[in-house]
């Protein structure tokens, strides 16, 4: 483990960044090219650990790669793994593949990291069990999840109580392969990329009552062009909104309504915001984003806020410190579950900064006091935690010692250069 310490200019800055290819949707066009019979191309692929794992998992599929090609014979011929599939620190990995894996005749063991193997994985129980797959959990309701169907899958109309992008998306993934058409129902607010890029193929649709109902169907090969990530991009948006003046633009990254709620909390805190959607993948769209720093108040985030902004909720909790007054996050008891105890892990770094927080059952309060103080932080192995505690710094006169840096690595390798590159 190495101690990374970070120490930022006081001055502003003005840069144009293209952020690494977006996380959740190469995993899905790797998924998806995968499943697709003949040859599809996967161009801007994110560069992390994550996206690696799911790649790795699939060439024990029998899926060929050849740099951005990938050649399959689709899904109704994807050998049976001989050994658990490793999907490293990743639960897309290994949320979505359960999925898609629980059709197939045979039988696949999931496993991961320590951290992934202590994530919960019995939301995605009864969603397949419906369509009449066979899944078995570790003690606990962890990995290892093992998968596989004795006959072919069947439709079912389920109802989930999460907005779980993950759990959805295995389940589409299995009922893609069932016999008759199924769907799906829950909370809204998620990502829902999956659901666009089914219903441009015309293998899914919304329905009046809000349903999403797969029809089964192959997915064609395809060409994929994956825009730049919102949550990598919204490291370098939060050091724009923290410094007076500073203004960061990122072209080209997802705009999908489930992973911009962070966009609105920024403007919530007082920053300056223009996007604008310049393409479209699959019916998803794609877009520029600028953001300048104006000075910061703070932000109430709940409901369906907080799951479009889920994954930059620690980001949160860094502007409300370095803002005026309280910030409070509700409605985000799943941060409990991702790669930490996200609730804690958040409120950790922000008391070892020297700042005031307070975790709640389903999300945190942060004291508004303008800066932060030198201080170490544990990453507790969570690259959103690491890559939140370097921004942070741009608060604090001196420097943050980040103890696991290395962990940025899972979703940006070579995050903390961009960072520095910002005032070059
Ligand atoms: C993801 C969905 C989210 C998110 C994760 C990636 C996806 O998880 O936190 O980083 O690609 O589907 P849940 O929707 O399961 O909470």
């Amino acid at each position: 483990m190495s101690i990374r310490p970070v120490a930022l200019p006081r001055s502003a800055f003005a840069q144009t960044v293209r952020v690494p290819g977006d996380k959740s949707l190469s995993h899905r066009a790797l998924i998806f090219a995968a499943m697709a019979s003949g040859k599809s191309q996967v161009i801007g692929g994110g560069p992390g650990a994550d996206v690696a794992s799911t790649r790795r998992v699939l060439t024990h599929l029998g899926v060929e790669y050849d740099g951005i090609t990938i050649r399959s014979k689709g899904v109704d011929r994807w050998q049976s793994p001989e050994a658990p599939l490793d999907c490293g620190n990743s639960g897309t990995t290994l949320r979505l593949l359960a999925g898609a894996l629980a059709a197939r005749p045979f039988r696949s063991t999931l496993v991961g990291d320590a951290s992934l193997m202590v994530r919960p994985m019995r939301r995605l129980v009864d969603p397949l069990e419906a369509l009449g797959a066979r899944v078995r959990l570790g003690h606990g309701g962890r990995p290892p999840v093992e998968v596989g169907a004795r006959g072919p899958l069947r439709g079912a109309d389920v109802e989930i109580p999460i907005a779980s992008a993950q759990v959805r998306s295995a389940f589409e993934l299995a009922a893609l392969q069932a016999e008759d058409a199924a769907s799906i129902h829950g909370p809204t607010g998620y990502r829902d990329h999956t659901e666009r890029w089914l219903t441009a193929w015309g293998l899914g649709e919304r329905t009046d009552d809000g349903r999403y109902r797969v029809l089964p169907g192959n997915v064609p090969a395809w060409k994929y062009d994956v825009p730049g990530d919102p949550s990598s991009a919204a490291f370098l948006w939060t050091l724009a909104a923290a410094r007076r003046d500073a203004v960061v633009t990122t072209p080209e990254v997802s705009l999908n309504p489930g992973r911009i709620g962070f966009l609105q909390v920024l403007e919530m805190f007082g920053a300056e915001i223009s996007a604008e959607v310049t393409s479209m993948i699959l019916g998803d769209p794609i877009g520029s984003v600028t953001v300048r720093g104006r000075g910061l108040f703070h932000a109430e985030v709940d409901g369906e806020l907080a799951v479009a902004a889920l994954d930059e909720l620690p980001l949160v909790a860094v502007l409300g410190a370095l803002g005026e007054g309280v910030t409070r996050v509700r409605g985000a008891a799943e941060l409990r579950a991702k790669e930490s105890d996200r609730i804690a892990a958040t409120v950790d770094m922000i008391r070892a900064l020297g700042g005031g927080a307070e975790r709640l059952d389903d999300g945190f309060v942060v004291l508004g006091t303008g800066f932060l103080e030198p201080g170490v932080v544990e990453t507790q192995g969570d690259h959103r935690i690491a890559m939140a505690a370097a921004v942070a710094a741009i608060g604090v006169d001196g420097e943050v010692a980040i103890d696991g840096a290395e962990v940025a690595g899972i979703s940006w390798p070579g995050f903390y250069e961009q960072v520095m590159a910002l005032w070059s």
